[in-house]
């Protein structure tokens, strides 16, 4: 485990439990993460709304994808297969929606309550293979956390 992941999600988990709407936390969860990690350009959470996903709280570049159909690029693919995604090289994906042209890897992990999908962090890098088995772990954890926040936002 890359000894920052712990030090975020310690600061995570403070940011949740205070006072304060379930917006405003996770935005906060998402400007510390995009501050704290290099290779995260860009962090977001897409909430789940029957079968599109909306683009909620982010940090980073402004996108114009606010609004993705389940099975359409990286996050679409990512609620239609049921699990979640690490792309090390966007520009070898056919289904891919690019959000800026300076991306190069992406990784989708799916916010859960039980069986059902909430929604899903999604995180780009500029740089090519940026996210492994590590980063999937850390936002596991932070889709644990932040699950409760969703149908808030
Ligand atoms: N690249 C994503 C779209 C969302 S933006 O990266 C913020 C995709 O292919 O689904």
């Amino acid at each position: 485990m890359k000894d920052c992941y712990g030090v975020t999600m310690t600061k995570v988990r403070a940011i949740v439990s205070a006072d304060g709407s379930a917006a405003g936390k996770v935005q906060a969860a998402m400007e510390l993460i995009h501050d704290r990690h290099d290779l995260y350009d860009w962090i977001g959470v897409y909430v789940l709304r029957g079968d599109v996903l909306h683009l909620g709280p982010y940090a980073g570049e402004p996108t114009e994808h606010t609004a993705i159909p389940v099975g359409r690029g990286v996050c679409g693919t990512a609620v239609a297969e049921n699990r979640n995604q690490i792309v090390d090289d966007v520009r070898e994906v056919a289904n891919y929606i690019a959000c800026s042209p300076a991306v190069r890897s992406e990784i989708v992990v799916l916010i859960r309550d039980g069986e059902d999908i909430l929604g899903q962090i999604d995180v780009d890098s500029d740089t090519v293979g940026a996210f492994d088995e590590e980063d999937e772990f850390f936002l596991t954890e932070l889709a644990e956390l932040l699950a409760p926040f969703i149908e808030g936002l």
